[in-house]
């Protein structure tokens, strides 16, 4: 094996192998009911798998158009204005993305330069301060509030300087489940007017909101909307998270920036998955039954696990449930994690890899994108923890 002899000065000098793999790889090892990483373990719709099988056997496999095909972006832009109210031009406003990971990314590549200031909420999705560091920028951190993990205002209005650039926002939110109100919405609105700050609203889990509330997109704000880079993930919304496929929309003079770092970049995405789910999404049932069929999980997890020591956290959205542990432990989520995963067969994610110094809440993450058995093996487990 070759080795490199020169000293590397890592631009991501902090990063290890994601708590993700780690922790996928630990329930495997030790034959371990997996709650941990965010992916079902259902298979999706046959139909879906017989649109892929049939675009790739009618020879649809070669490159696509840059933005993605015309007609699966005629119908990601009549969704958008059906749901939030928003027109967005298929031809120069959406682009079709090889998952929402890489759309964030690109779209910090195309804004951020040396320097710059990005604001980030924390407890922040994984990949979001590695975008941001890569291209050279400064994350600039604004907590969640506990326990429910809002957002005070006035703190983010704090954060901004004349250097900030961007705002990153999730909303419904990976790790705690939270989501923005419609006056959260409204008053980021307010904050950013006038402003030339660029927000990319990481929207992955747009589709799974609970107990009747409506998801407050970003692009149903217009003072949001203009200054918005939408991102949304096929692979969330229809069980394929390995198919890695997503959209970005966004008004044309930021699209136009994003699609000159996506042209070079990975250029097209996967063609005959872009057929699939072009016919796929003449049905609107599966993404609008999404929050009730993951409601459901979520109940049977929650009252599973109400009489054990275990304390609920609200999930308002995502398919993620956080519990506080204060009452079992005084270890850290970390060793925790990894002591449930080896010792009593059930992983999870520690809610402290979040943060970019650590902050030792006693708080750890279940997915519940499980079947019914796989959450009923992991709820008995955790009853008697
Ligand atoms: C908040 C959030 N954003 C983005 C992604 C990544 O989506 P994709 O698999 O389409 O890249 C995830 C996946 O877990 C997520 O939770």
């Amino acid at each position: 094996m070759p080795h490199y002899p020169g000293r590397i000065d890592s631009k991501l000098p902090n990063v290890g192998t994601t708590i993700f793999t780690v922790m996928s790889r630990l329930a495997l090892e030790h034959n371990a009911i997996n709650l941990s990483q965010g992916f079902p373990d259902f298979d999706c719709d046959q139909k879906l798998r017989d649109l892929l099988t049939k675009a790739i056997n009618s020879g649809l496999n070669q490159y696509p158009p840059m933005a993605g095909i015309q007609i699966l972006r005629e119908r990601i832009g009549e969704k958008m204005q059906n749901l939030y109210g928003t027109a967005y031009d298929p031809e120069h406003e959406i682009t079709v993305v090889p998952g929402a990971t890489y759309g964030i990314f690109t779209a910090v590549a195309a804004f951020i330069r040396p320097g710059d200031e990005v604001i980030l909420f924390e407890p922040t999705y994984d990949c979001h301060q590695p975008a941001v560091e890569t291209a050279g920028g400064k994350p600039v951190f604004v907590p969640l509030e506990a326990p429910d993990y809002h957002v005070d205002w006035a703190k983010f209005q704090a954060a901004i300087t004349p250097r900030t650039k961007m705002v990153i926002v999730n909303t419904p939110h990976n790790p705690t489940g939270t989501v923005m109100s419609a006056e959260d919405m409204r008053t980021m609105e307010s904050i950013l007017r006038g402003t030339d700050i660029v927000v990319v609203s990481d929207e992955v889990y747009e589709h799974i909101v609970f107990d009747g509330h409506a998801h407050q997109s970003a692009t149903r704000f217009p003072g949001l909307a203009e200054r918005t880079l939408f991102v949304s993930s096929f692979g969330k919304t229809y069980h394929v998270t390995g198919w890695k496929m997503g959209y970005v929309c966004a008004p044309k003079e930021l699209m136009v920036e994003f699609r000159k770092v996506h042209q070079f970049n990975a250029f097209v995405s996967n063609a005959p998955v872009q057929y699939a789910f072009a016919d796929y999404m003449l049905d609107p049932g599966p993404y609008l039954e999404l929050s009730h069929f993951y409601q459901k999980k979520r109940d049977l997890f929650r009252e599973g696990i109400a009489g054990s020591r275990f304390r609920l956290m609200p999930s308002r959205g995502t398919f993620f449930q956080c519990v506080g542990y204060e009452a079992i432990t005084d270890e850290r989520d970390t060793d925790l994690a990894i002591r449930l995963t080896k010792e009593r067969g059930v992983a999870s994610i520690p809610v402290s890899v979040f943060y970019h110094v650590p902050r030792y809440d006693k708080v750890l993450r279940f997915c519940f994108a499980k079947k019914d058995e796989t959450l009923l093996r992991g709820v008995e487990i955790l009853c008697k923890i």
